[in-house]
């Protein structure tokens, strides 16, 4: 990976960044060294102690995450760090106060200039690797468990990618809540889902007549990050009254310039199947879309997360942590399929 430096600038003028200089593979990125930048109104500056690795810097890469950011750009979903600067505007945070963003974009710096509006406080005694696996991912996992499908104590549900950054934790979290999971993985990191407490199954076996037999009257919920015809499978999976969460559509097929295109299907088979359920011919099944966004419930329910990790009862499991310089390597691991939870850039 290129490298920039600025050897004579004094300590904390300076920003040292990863950018994708053009649309392709992770090899591509470059490592630059900026000025530190200044927070404008109703923002502040951070500086990072923690940048997620993500899904998402994948398909940016490729040209095919939704609202793809143009090259030159710095990547990064999710942070956690120290404020350092408070623009004008700003109520309710100073300089000093640790805190996560979720900015989508610009997160793989030493320091981030992020909207106050995406903040949300982080307890002193966290690690830092640990507190960002839980922002994008974390908050993913329980608003689909607690606030898509409203899971209950007994039931039964399908976690697809059991293995990855969000699957870890949902099914952390279910089984934690009483739920019994079974979670799809390729079947080397078998072993870490029912590590985990979930049943693994391999999502390249016929996953609906495995699901069957361990759950003949069917799941109460299923989890899909797949999309495609994996969509048919779930909804047909599901016990009356149960619920499918689509929060991608990862495998089904996407094209650079088009990346809207494998999300049309899964939207109209979601409003397909809730319109059947309003005629009352979906057996009481309901179809759920979700995407995770800043805001008020984000913020309960990160508080909720890091109560969790703090009483030992959730363990966010971070892979590996990478420094700013070897994001490329990161970004060609979690392609390579190899990780199990989240990886982590600590510049
Ligand atoms: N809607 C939202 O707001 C939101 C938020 C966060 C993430 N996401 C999406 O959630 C997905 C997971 O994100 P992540 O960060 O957890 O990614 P990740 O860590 O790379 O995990 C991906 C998981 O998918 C599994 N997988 C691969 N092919 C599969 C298939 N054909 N069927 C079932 N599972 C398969 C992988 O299993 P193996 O490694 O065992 O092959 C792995 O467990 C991504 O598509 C991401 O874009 C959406």
């Amino acid at each position: 990976m290129g490298l920039d430096t600025e050897r004579t600038a004094p300590p904390g003028t300076t920003s040292r960044r990863v950018v994708m200089t053009t649309l392709g593979e992770p090899e591509a990125l470059r490592v630059r060294t900026g000025a530190r930048p200044a927070a404008r109104r109703g923002r502040v500056v951070v500086r990072v102690e923690a940048a997620g690795v993500s899904f998402a810097e994948v398909q940016t890469l490729r040209g095919l995450h939704p609202f793809p950011p143009k090259p030159p750009c710095v990547l990064g979903y999710d942070l956690v760090g120290r404020i350092v600067e408070v623009g004008p505007g700003v109520t309710g945070w100073r300089t000093g106060d640790r805190v996560v963003s979720m900015p989508r974009v610009g997160a793989w710096q030493e320091y981030a200039e992020v909207s106050a509006k995406s903040l949300a406080g982080v307890p002193e005694d966290l690690d830092a690797g640990e507190a960002v696996a839980l922002v994008c991912n974390g908050v993913t996992a329980w608003q689909m468990l607690h606030r898509s499908a409203r899971v209950r104590p007994g039931a039964t549900v399908l976690v697809h990618g059991a293995s990855g950054g969000v699957g870890t934790l949902l099914t952390q979290l279910a089984v934690r809540h009483g739920v019994r999971v079974i979670g799809t993985a390729s079947p080397a990191k078998h072993d870490a889902v029912r590590a985990l407490g979930a049943e693994p199954l391999d999502y390249r076996d016929d996953v609906v007549a495995a699901v069957r037999k361990l759950a003949p009257r069917g799941v109460d919920a299923v989890f899909d990050h797949i999309g495609g015809a994996g969509l048919n499978a779930g909804w047909s999976l599901l016990a009356p009254g149960g619920t499918l969460v689509s929060y991608d559509s990862s495998v089904a097929g996407y094209r650079p310039g088009q990346w809207f295109r494998p999300h049309l299907p899964a939207l109209r088979k979601v409003i397909g199947w809730n319109v059947a359920g309003l005629v009352g011919a979906a057996r009481g099944r309901r179809a759920r879309t979700y995407y995770v966004k800043p805001g008020p419930h984000f913020r309960d329910d990160l508080a909720s997360l890091f109560t969790l990790v703090r009483d030992g009862v959730l363990r966010p499991t971070v892979a590996r942590r990478y420094p700013l310089d070897e994001a490329g390597r990161a970004v060609r691991e979690l392609i390579d399929g190899g990780v199990i939870g989240k990886l982590v850039l600590v510049p």
